[in-house]
């Protein structure tokens, strides 16, 4: 409690300047709500006021309703709003009808609530680079103080629809030239310039505009459905299990054809009923556990400072040292790149321009940061430039003789601080740095391939790694843009290792005459990006199969031993790379089923020794779901036992951004959660009886399931054991 305020002073000119004060970006607590209304009503009432000016402090506007606030509110019982929503509904809608003009002064962020807030100003002046949005609908609700009505009356339907469904904020010079922002000024002019503009509404110099009445941006009426029955159609096929796009859209036409004040009040119902819907707790679920990931208990409590890495070296410039390198030069890191001879340097240098090439055609880089960005990179074939660099992130081929020879070499030839850090995806960070003695720097950086894109980062950290290593690389990975999150070392570490099961158990159900094509369908419609037979078609057969060797010795209770992709194999049928795997795949990579995998299945079958489940056919969407994630469920059970990672929500963020789980299911644990312990270990239970051990729960998930505990609580019951 208690976070926040605003400050109100009154100038010789007879302008009221509230300035909101809730930092890092002065965010709209029911604190700040409340005392913005309480000074705009003193501002209101005093004689000496003419006119009012609303700001925010340290360069920024406000980056919209607090979310901690708002996960509190999500605890209220829908229907009886909290004082937080009394609030801003009064400010909005009086805002805009008081008999003293108002003016926001914009700088920095005027996102959500905080744009809301300025847009049920008379005016609003900002800086160019300020930027100005509604992405509520990335929380899983829609904008919920006038939001819907006002935006697209200042910028029109298409720009507000293509603003608020794709939260995209804007900067302040394309707000001005949609109308959303009345003046652009530097911020040193920007308080002086709206207490002028306000002073000359009073003066009739200025029109003195209410945004919830204004018409003349909107399209006609016959134009907007059809711009808003695209805007759905849109919606349906971007993301087919989210309502409240759609919610949204209907808001805002209530709007275009009831007019503003309907429109306001089909807000305020649709918003309390968004706020308390699933997609919403999911989302704001994550937002949380997003922030905390780089919180790590013995690691960013000891009171140490992150060293400065100025340096950086890659091994490697395959697929991933390329991505990683690509990842460090677009943080304007300068990075050295090392590969075994000229032509495989040049192949490394060649991937990283392409990576950079896209991002130029996607309008996502000028041609000048290209070139700039590009020339960060310097190549090498032997260690000579390797004494000064902070860190190194090693990316050679999977060979634990090659990884322990370059951890050697590098134990030699890099200064005595460095970080010595290995992108291997399955093998042991002890054996890697075995003939070193320099334990205590080396650590794991696994990246999830497209390096460049994938936003998580794994930091794998052995008992030997020293907290100041692993705390540099939290802030490496967040300066890079990445979402770190510690883990301990074992085989797949946190985020492969739990998915596993999630092919695995494909197989096997495959085997018992479930149809793949079916299963992918089944997962993609429940939200993954592809189903497990297009992604091991995507990784490649080769790399699947030798994956599942490494847990097959790691985890020998556990793994069903599958002959579908070895058989394939054999034919040289090995994924996308070949043309064909479990899909066929054209010149220009268009995929489709093709009928002769099922003499492979039939092959597979038989070895396995298994004869079709007819009842398997049967099954609904819904039971074969669970019957490719609950296995990973328990699999993510053991890594929370174990403590390979400190908290469960990690996992959740790990599901999400390494694997493609559906954000708006909250994350894998939170969506285990949402079925309950006692019924996953009942169905583990029945499959383990009817297909055997591969599903049996582990002893984490029987004890939750009998105590009715939560996994998202179950990290807090274990030790880690790093
Ligand atoms: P890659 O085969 O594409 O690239 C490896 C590169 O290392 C080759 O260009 C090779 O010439 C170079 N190399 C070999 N010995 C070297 C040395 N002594 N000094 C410098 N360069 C040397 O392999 P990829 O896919 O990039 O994988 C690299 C590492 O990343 C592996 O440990 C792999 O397990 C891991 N990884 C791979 C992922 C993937 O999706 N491919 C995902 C996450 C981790």
């Amino acid at each position: 409690m208690g976070t926040g305020r605003t400050t109100l002073e009154v100038g010789a000119d007879g302008v009221a300047v509230i300035t909101i004060v809730n930092p890092p970006v002065n965010s709209l607590s029911i604190d700040v709500l409340y005392s913005l209304n309480d000074n705009y009503e003193q501002a209101l009432r005093r004689n000496d006021v003419k006119a009012i000016v609303v700001t925010g402090a340290g360069g920024k506007f406000s980056g919209g309703f607090d979310i901690s606030s708002f996960s509190a509110i999500l605890g209220e019982k829908v229907g009886q709003p909290s004082a937080g929503f009394i609030s801003i509904d009064i400010i909005t809608n009086t805002w805009e009808g008081a008999r003293k003009p108002s003016v926001a002064a914009i700088d920095g962020l005027a996102l959500g609530g905080g744009l809301e807030v300025a847009m049920a100003c008379h005016a609003r002046v900002s800086t160019s680079s300020a930027q100005l949005g509604l992405p509520e609908l990335q929380l899983g609700v829609i904008p919920g103080f006038g939001g819907t009505q006002r935006l697209p009356r200042l910028v029109g339907l298409t720009k507000a629809l293509e603003m608020i469904l794709m939260s995209r904020p804007i900067k302040g010079e394309e707000a001005h030239s949609l109308g959303l922002v009345d003046a652009i000024v530097s911020s040193d002019q920007l308080v002086k310039t709206a207490k002028l503009w306000a002073l000359d509404i009073v003066e009739f110099r200025k029109p003195w505009v209410k945004s919830l009445f204004k018409t003349d941006k909107l399209e006609p009426l016959g134009e907007a459905r059809e711009i808003l029955n695209f805007a759905r159609a849109q919606a349906k096929k971007q993301a087919a299990n989210l309502q409240h796009p759609l919610v949204c859209i209907d808001v805002i036409e209530e709007g275009v054809i009831s007019g503003p004040l309907a429109g306001l009040q089909k807000e305020a119902n649709s918003f309390q009923t968004v706020v308390a819907s699933e997609t919403c707790k999911s989302l704001v679920h994550v937002f949380f556990a997003q922030r905390s990931t780089s919180k790590v208990p013995g690691i960013t409590n000891l009171g140490l400072k992150p060293r400065e890495i100025t340096k950086v070296a890659i091994l490697g410039g395959g697929l991933m040292g390329s991505g990683i390198a690509t990842a460090l030069v677009l943080s304007n890191f300068p990075v050295i790149l090392k590969e075994v001879n000229a032509d495989f340097l040049r192949a490394g240098i060649n991937r990283i321009r392409a990576n950079l090439q896209s991002r130029v055609k996607k309008g996502k880089m000028t041609e000048e940061n290209f070139e700039k960005s590009l020339s960060l990179v310097k190549g090498a074939l032997d260690y000579e430039s390797f004494t000064d660099v902070d860190l190194v992130i090693e990316a050679v081929i999977e060979d634990v003789s090659l990884k322990q020879q370059v951890f050697a070499d590098l134990e030699k030839y890099c200064p005595s601080h460095c970080i010595l850090a290995s992108n291997t995806s399955t093998i042991d960070l002890n054996l890697i740095g075995k003939s070193t003695n320099s334990m205590d720097r080396i650590v794991g950086a696994h990246f999830f391939s497209p390096a460049h894109i994938m936003p998580l980062l794994e930091i794998v950290r052995t008992h030997k790694t020293s907290p100041q290593v692993v705390l540099d690389l939290l802030d490496i990975g967040t300066k890079i843009h990445k979402t770190p999150i510690v883990v301990g070392n074992c085989t797949g570490f946190a985020v492969n290792r739990m998915f596993f099961p999630y092919t695995q158990s494909a197989l096997l159900f495959v085997d018992h005459g479930l149809d793949p094509y079916k299963i992918d369908r089944a997962c993609t419609k429940f939200g993954m990006p592809m189903g497990p037979f297009r992604m091991v078609d995507l990784v490649g057969f080769g790399v699947a199969v030798a994956i599942g060797v490494q847990y097959l010795q790691s985890f020998p209770d556990r793994c069903y031993k599958s002959m579908l992709m070895p058989l394939m194999l054999k034919d040289k049928r090995s994924g996308e790379a070949s043309g064909k795997g479990f899909y066929k795949y054209d010149e220009r990579r268009k995929i489709s089923p093709d009928p002769e995998i099922k003499k492979y299945i039939e092959k597979s079958r038989s070895a396995a020794g298994v004869t079709p489940d007819p009842e398997l056919m049967k099954l609904s969407d819904k039971d074969i779901i669970e019957m490719v994630f609950l296995p990973v469920v328990n699999e993510a059970c053991r890594v929370l036992d174990e403590g390979v990672v400190v908290k469960a929500s990690d996992l959740d963020i790990g599901s999400i951004m390494g694997m493609g789980f559906p954000p708006y299911r909250g994350g894998i644990i939170f969506w285990a959660d949402s079925l309950g312990a006692a019924y996953i270990h009942k169905r583990l239970d029945e499959w383990t009886k009817k297909y055997g051990d591969f599903f049996k729960p582990c002893s984490c998930l029987a004890q939750l399931a009998a105590s009715g505990g939560q996994l998202s609580t179950a990290a807090g019951q274990v030790k880690a054991r790093l």
